[in-house]
Order: C-alpha cells, then sequence, then structure tokens
C-alpha cells in the first residue's frame, strides 16, 4: 500500500472549516483508494503569528520540506494589515512559496456544465472555457530588489523593483511547454514589453524556448489586452503563461469567469520536492465560524494534489466526479446557489460528496 505524508496549513479565516472538510474526504479516498494518508497539522498564517509571532514558522516550513505535498487552506485577516510587512500572513505565504523553490505556479479555470448560470458572463461566452494559467510565482516584483520607503524625500516615497533573469523565465516556460503539450498546444505569454524592459526579455526568451518545439502555437499579448480579451473572449485561452503580479491579476481575472472564486484549486510547484495545493480564494473573513463557505476549490486543490503531488490519479477522478455529482443534483452552497438549488452547509456539502465517493 503507498503511504504518503502531508501537511495541512487550515491558517485563518474559513480555512478550519474548509479543511476539515478536506480532510474527512481524504481519509474517505485513501480508504476506497486504497493508500495511506497521514496528515500532519502544523500552524501558518495568522494563527501562527498570534502563537510564534511568525506567520512562517521554521518548524512548519521545515515540516512541509519533509512532506510529499501541503494542502493549504488560505490565510489573512484585515486585523493583521496593520502590522509591519514581515508578520503579515500573506508575508508567510511569500516565504513559504520561496522556502520550497515554488516557481510555477498552475491556475486550472474550467466551466463546470452544471455552475454554467453561475457566471455573470453570457453563457456563450464562457460555456467552453477550459484555460490554465501558469504563473511565474518567486520572482518579479514580488521579489525584487531593491525595494523599500526613501524617508528623507519632502513627499512620501516608495518603490519595488520588477526583475527577471533569463533562466527565471526560461524554467516557468518549460513548464507552460510541457502543460501545453498534453492540452491544446497553444500558449499565450502575457507580458507588458511596450513599455517595460524586464517585460522585452520576458518575450524575448519565451519565443527562443518556445521555438524549439514546432507543433507549438505561441502567441504574444500586453497584459492589459489579456485581460480585456479575457472578459470579450475567454475561450481563445488555452495556457497563459506570464509573471508574478501578472499572473496574480489575471488569475483572479479568469477566476470569474466562473462565477465564484470559490471554485478554483491551484498548484505551486518545484521541478522535485513537495508542491503547495491551495484555493485560489482568500480566507473571507466575514464569513468565517459561519460554517456556510464553498469547500469545493479546497477539494479540488486536494484533487490537483492526489494527481500532480501524490500520483494517485484514480482517487483525484473519483474525488472530482464526485463533486460534479452532488453539483449536478442541485446542492450548493450560499455563494452559488440559484432558485433551482439547495442551499447546504459548508460540512453539509462535504457530506454529500463524501457519499459520492
Ligand atoms: C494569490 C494571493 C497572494 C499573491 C497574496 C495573498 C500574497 O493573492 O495567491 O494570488 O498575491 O500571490
Ligand atoms: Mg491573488
Amino acid at each position: 500500500m503507498n503511504k504518503y505524508k502531508i501537511v495541512l496549513l487550515a491558517g485563518d479565516g474559513i480555512g478550519p472549516e474548509i479543511s476539515d472538510v478536506s480532510k474527512k474526504v481524504l481519509k474517505k479516498l485513501s480508504k476506497k483508494h486504497n493508500f495511506d494518508i497521514e496528515i500532519i497539522e502544523k500552524l501558518f498564517g495568522g494563527i501562527a503569528y498570534e502563537k510564534y509571532r511568525n506567520p512562517a514558522p521554521d518548524e512548519t516550513l521545515d515540516q512541509c520540506k519533509k512532506s510529499d505535498a501541503v494542502l493549504l487552506a488560505c490565510v489573512g485577516d484585515i486585523k493583521y494589515d496593520s502590522l509591519a510587512r514581515e508578520f503579515r500572513p500573506e508575508s508567510g505565504l511569500l516565504k513559504l512559496r520561496s522556502a520550497l523553490n515554488l516557481f510555477a505556479n498552475i491556475r486550472p479555470v474550467k466551466i463546470r456544465k452544471s455552475l454554467i448560470d453561475a457566471s455573470t458572463l453570457k453563457k456563450e461566452i464562457v460555456e467552453n472555457v477550459d484555460l490554465i494559467v501558469v504563473r511565474e510565482l518567486i520572482g518579479g516584483i514580488y521579489f525584487g530588489k531593491p525595494r523599500g520607503h526613501i524617508s528623507n524625500t519632502e513627499i512620501p516615497k516608495a518603490f519595488n523593483t520588477m526583475v527577471y533573469d533569463s533562466a527565471e523565465i526560461e524554467r516557468i516556460t518549460e513548464i507552460a511547454i510541457k502543460i501545453a503539450h498534453q492540452r491544446n498546444k497553444k500558449i499565450c505569454s502575457v507580458d507588458k514589453s511596450n513599455v517595460l524592459e524586464v517585460s522585452q526579455l520576458w518575450r524575448d526568451t519565451v519565443l527562443k524556448s518556445t521555438s524549439k518545439h514546432k507543433n507549438l502555437s505561441l502567441s504574444n499579448m500586453y497584459v492589459d489586452n489579456a485581460a480585456m480579451q479575457l472578459i470579450r473572449d475567454p475561450s481563445q485561452f488555452d495556457v497563459i503563461l506570464t509573471s508574478n503580479l501578472f499572473g496574480d491579476i489575471l488569475s483572479d481575472l479568469a477566476a470569474m469567469l466562473t462565477g465564484s472564486i470559490g471554485m478554483l484549486p491551484s498548484a505551486s510547484l518545484n521541478n522535485n520536492g513537495p508542491g503547495v495545493f491551495e484555493p485560489v480564494h482568500g480566507s473571507a473573513p466575514d464569513i468565517a465560524g459561519k460554517n456556510i463557505a464553498n469547500p469545493i476549490a479546497m477539494l479540488l486543490s486536494a484533487s490537483m494534489m492526489l494527481k500532480i503531488g501524490l500520483n494517485e490519479e484514480e482517487a483525484a477522478e473519483s474525488l472530482e466526479n464526485a463533486v460534479d455529482k452532488v453539483l449536478s443534483k442541485g446542492y450548493r452552497t450560499a455563494d452559488l446557489a440559484n432558485s433551482f438549488s439547495e442551499v447546504l452547509s459548508c460540512s453539509e456539502i462535504g457530506e454529500k460528496i463524501i457519499e459520492e465517493i
């Protein structure tokens, strides 16, 4: 029997509620598909700050490094917004990504047939959407130096640096190429090379790396146009390859094509070593503790973990199918409800999914 050790980071806000559902679902899947999964829970985010004055304690990071995969719920709360930057939950997240060298962030956006009416866009615009955002995750303006405040100026001044070297661009391009080969072989690289030097290097490097693959089609798009195209005609995209900041913005935008950010999973990967699998959504402190959050994005993240991180493809598939069955029977959490659906709580929808597995 295959044995896995995963770290579960429940984090803040709705994190513990959706993690609870995920734990139960993973247990059920391990029984059905005959593998053993040890789930080690560690503090991370605001809750870790409360206890250790550190949102990403070394002990948590060490445990993650030793695991087969990390399943993360979500972190953050407005109450931490006034802390010095290093203490904030978001900084913990960046530290985790960089400690595990997770340079590749994969965010699939696919419309589930049963949820087509949840989108704010017209059905015919979104019905064929099936794209993946491949976002560089540990470089660019998020990590670029120098950064900071300049204190001796007349008016307050602050600055950040958007920087990439060609090796960082090459390795994320290789990931996009690999994914494109498993799909429709179309990569759209998004940059702002009409204005930024760093984007010109991005564009030149992507062109060079992809030119060896004659069966791939590469297009380039400026980020402002890409934002517009994602709303105008999102099904033109297959793989969107982009840098850290642009990927952050475009992935939220793409997420909304599906109607609820509560549906989208992501994987953050390295070429070797454990990946982090987490929903795209945040910690939703306004609904925390009410048992009304949508656990599906975290479950679909767990499914990505099973498939990519643990090679348990069948279990991943059975989870996806269970989610689809529950949704097609009309069960919904409040964020997705329409007049035909039966609204269930976070734990109840979890139970329904477990029944279908
Ligand atoms: C995301 C989030 C994070 C990011 C924040 C919470 C630091 O928005 O994963 O998209 O900007 O990368
Ligand atoms: Mg984001």
